[in-house]
């Protein structure tokens, strides 16, 4: 984790939903290939999470869970830290100082908040709004160089940026000013009955969805119900969200190409094609699904990583927050 000549990588989920295919496909199958390469830092940022009603005891199990899941998909503990957020107080402590130099005029442009707010009309608390603040904390604690996220962080990440310029120019040089990684949209794995849509973990329709732990019968369910459009060719084209969506999630589960998909599945019907898919989805998640099961089994052995991570995590957190407290004058503890 310390290696100085490799760039830090972070990123995170919050832990509401399911873990799904798309958060596999678009988000950890990436992080998993970036571990050697790359310092990296993945978080479950359950303080993220609380900005939405929770119920207490399925937060506590959901962060554990998706931490196994994290495992079971081949984030390493060995070569990459896996943390959650509130294991690492800095973050709340660099959020504070952050939220002082950010405005509410750029808070209230982020078009996250304004969906969030119009789908929780009744829950507009004031962390919802500074909810891009708190983002910002866990890139920049870090001195994080890379970020992966979707597209619909990318006004969160420039946020980011912006903040650790403001911070730097006000201050002097303090914090690395972070890049995006952010995928192709046409990687990106729509939703199975509204393919114009993201699949999303925390979609109230599970049937939009398949998550990573999900049993087999349930997996060829969903699939069998994915919308598909009218026609019957089984060919990549986009004017066909429905078909196109998941002949991209058999492309990226199968790694091969359009091109050979296509001619497996010349003449071919949409029932045959999403029987084959459905197989692949089993197949691939079999594997995750068994180790899963062992991590989960052993809570104990999940806690002493847990607790190493943290330990890595407050080291470095702690570095960047020592020399932030300095730099704004507050005075040194004393010792
Ligand atoms: N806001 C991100 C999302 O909803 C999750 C997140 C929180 C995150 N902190 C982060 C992502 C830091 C990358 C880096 O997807």
């Amino acid at each position: 984790m310390n290696d100085k000549t490799k760039k830090t990588v972070l990123s995170g989920i919050q832990p509401s939903g399911h873990l799904c295919i798309g958060n596999y496909l678009g988000a950890i199958k990436n992080w998993v290939a970036l571990q050697d390469s790359h310092n990296c830092i993945f978080l479950v940022v359950d303080l993220h999470a609380l900005t939405v009603k929770q119920v207490p005891s399925e937060l506590r199990n959901r962060c554990l869970s998706f931490v196994a899941q994290y495992m079971a998909c081949g984030i390493d503990p060995e070569r990459s830290l896996i943390v959650i957020q509130s294991h690492v107080p800095q973050h709340a402590e660099l959020n504070w100082i952050l939220n002082t130099l950010t405005y509410m005029g750029e808070l209230s442009r982020m078009t996250q908040f304004k969906d969030k707010a119009g789908k929780h009309e009744n829950n507009i608390n004031a962390g919802l709004f500074t909810y891009p603040v708190l983002m910002a904390a866990d890139i920049l604690i870090y001195q994080a160089d890379l970020v992966p996220v979707g597209h619909d962080q990318k006004q969160h990440l420039e946020l980011a940026r912006n903040v650790a310029q403001r911070f730097n120019t006000r201050y002097s040089e303090t914090f690395v000013v972070p890049d995006g990684l952010i995928p192709k949209v046409g990687a990106r794995v729509m939703s199975l009955q509204a393919p114009e849509r993201k699949m999303s973990k925390s979609d109230e329709n599970l049937n939009n969805l398949v998550a990573l732990l999900d049993p087999p019968e349930v997996i060829v369910r969903k699939i069998k119900r994915a919308v598909t459009d009218s026609g019957s060719e089984i060919r990549f084209d986009e004017e066909r969200p429905g078909i196109y969506n998941l002949l991209n999630i058999y492309a990226s589960i199968s790694n091969l190409s359009s091109d050979e998909i296509e001619a497996r599945f010349a003449g071919k019907l949409y029932s045959e094609f999403k029987a084959e898919l459905s197989d692949l989805l089993v197949e691939f998640l079999k594997p995750v699904q068994k180790r899963y099961a062992e991590l989960m089994q052993d809570k104990s052995h999940l806690q002493t990583l847990l607790k190493s991570g943290a330990d890595t995590a407050r080291y470095l957190a702690q570095k960047t927050l020592t020399k932030v407290y300095r730099k704004v004058g507050f005075v040194p503890y004393p010792r």
